[in-house]
């Protein structure tokens, strides 16, 4: 972050005219942690004063709510011609913008694969339609030709997608491929159309110098570069203050949510050994554990974006407010799932007389609470799993 404001600190200075886009994926994968982390990103990125940023899928990874909200904050120009409100037909984003660079005019546009489902946390997952990229754009050209001057899309397609519809609308001048992990380092011209790529995660950054007929706006010649944000290149000091900021108060955001859920059960005498640790000797119990729903508690949270959650993590895993239990770091992020343990209790208690067989029936409530498990009865719950 802080390299690339260095970066473009550079571009700048050199006082000639800039377009800065971006070709979407700007937010992160859906939990709560990386969609805090987002707010800040879009807030730096606000910043920096881009001209147009294509939608990506990812970037409704929070709901169009929270989308829009940081667009009116931060003021970032997403846009996007092709995904609409399923239940109105209307587009969510402005369809396009004319931006007005050393008296030319540029019409930048945006697509979206519409094979990239979307999903988002706000459980909105049928509220979008999305066209298709060709025929959409053969719509929107026409119009927008008469108020630009050069066209340049934004194409969330990936490259060989992108490549297809190139192929199949004349026109665009300038293209700029989103959702691609590839560097297109040299100059690349598909049936007239001037293509540009630079990797994922804000890794890389692309610079694509443009020689432009004064008369007609027309784009002669591009000499094009890919500079790495790698870790060499110093970064913008007061930038890299406040992402040092943001990352201690990312802390913070994460031990606030933990500390609603302390580690004050058990005792740090014992220890969880894991469910591997049970299977050579008990190996009925084994093959009952393997087939139930247990053994995949932690898929189930892990599918719905929720891994990192204390709110969920406290019943899909292992011992996750015991001391030694369960965390994201290893060795204890072995203790994923409800295991044997969970139930039984540390295996460094292992006894052999009847008494630790006990405890486990008094478990289940643990977990199996009225909110979570409302049809739970003992009785019919241990026939599933009976061992
Ligand atoms: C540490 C928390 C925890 C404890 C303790 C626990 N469970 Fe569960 N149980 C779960 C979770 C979470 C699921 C759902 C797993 C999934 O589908 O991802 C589950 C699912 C089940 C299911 C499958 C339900 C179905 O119809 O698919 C059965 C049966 C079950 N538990 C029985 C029990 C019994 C009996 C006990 C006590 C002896 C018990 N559980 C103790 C967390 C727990
Ligand atoms: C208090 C314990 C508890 C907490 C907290 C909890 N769960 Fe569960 N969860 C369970 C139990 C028990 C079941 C099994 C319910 C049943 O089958 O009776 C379950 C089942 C589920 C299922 C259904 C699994 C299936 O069979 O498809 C999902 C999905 C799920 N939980 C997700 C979550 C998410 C996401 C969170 C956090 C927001 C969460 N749970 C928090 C105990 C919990
Ligand atoms: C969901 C909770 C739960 C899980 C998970 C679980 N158990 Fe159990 N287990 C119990 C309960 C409850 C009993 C006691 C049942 C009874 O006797 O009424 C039990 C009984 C046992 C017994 C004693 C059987 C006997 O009567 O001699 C053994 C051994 C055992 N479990 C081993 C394991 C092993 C090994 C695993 C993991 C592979 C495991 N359990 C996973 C709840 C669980
Ligand atoms: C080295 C072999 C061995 C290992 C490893 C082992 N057990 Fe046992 N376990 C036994 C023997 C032997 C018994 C007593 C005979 C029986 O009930 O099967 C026993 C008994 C039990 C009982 C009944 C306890 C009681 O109160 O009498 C449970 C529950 C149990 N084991 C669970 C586990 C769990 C959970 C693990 C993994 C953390 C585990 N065992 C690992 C050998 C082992």
């Amino acid at each position: 972050m802080a390299r690339r404001v260095t970066f473009l600190d550079g571009v700048w200075s050199e006082k000639r005219p800039v377009l800065l886009v971006d070709g979407g994926d700007l937010f992160g994968s859906r939990n709560k942690n990386e969609k805090y982390q987002s707010t800040f990103l879009a807030e730096m990125t606000g910043e920096m004063g881009y001209d147009a940023i294509g939608l990506g899928e990812r970037d409704l990874n929070y709901g169009l709510p929270f989308l829009k909200e940081m667009m009116a904050t931060h003021g970032l120009p997403f846009i996007n011609a092709n995904v609409r409100d399923a239940g109105t037909g209307e587009l969510i984003l402005p369809e396009y913008v004319i931006v007005e660079r050393a008296g030319i005019k540029y019409g930048i546009v945006s697509v979206l694969d519409p094979g990239r489902k979307i999903i988002t946390m706000t459980a909105e997952e049928d509220a979008f339609q999305v066209d298709d990229p060709v025929a959409t754009m053969r719509d929107v050209l026409p119009r927008l030709r008469k108020e630009a001057d050069t066209i340049l899309l934004l194409s969330h397609l990936g490259e060989p997608k992108t490549e297809e519809l190139i192929k199949e609308v004349k026109g665009i001048d300038m293209c700029v491929i989103g959702h691609t992990s590839r560097n297109i380092s040299a100059e690349r011209v598909i049936n007239d159309t001037a293509v540009f790529s630079s990797a994922y995660e804000g890794r890389y950054i692309g610079r694509a110098n443009l020689f432009v007929d004064d008369a007609d706006g027309r784009i002669m010649a591009i000499d094009v570069a890919i500079t790495s944000l790698g870790d060499k290149r110093d970064g913008d000091e007061e930038v890299t203050a406040r992402v040092e900021q943001y990352k201690k108060d990312l802390l913070e955001f994460k031990t606030a949510k933990r500390a609603a859920y302390p580690r004050t059960m058990g005792s740090d005498k014992e220890t969880f050994l894991g469910d591997r640790a049970c299977m050579s000797c008990h190996e009925d119990a084994w093959k009952v554990y393997m087939d139930s729903s247990h053994r995949s508690a932690f898929a189930t949270i892990r599918n719905k974006g929720q891994s990192f959650e204390p709110e969920c993590l406290s019943c899909h895993t292992t011992g996750f407010q015991h001391k030694k239990g369960y965390s994201d770091e290893p060795p204890f992020n072995k203790l994923a799932n409800v295991q044997c343990e969970a139930c039984h209790g540390y295996g460094t208690q292992h006894a052999r007389d009847g008494k630790w067989v006990a405890q486990a029936k008094d478990s289940c409530i643990m977990c199996h609470d009225q909110k979570n498990s409302p049809e739970f009865d003992y009785a019919v719950y241990w026939e599933k799993i009976k061992h």
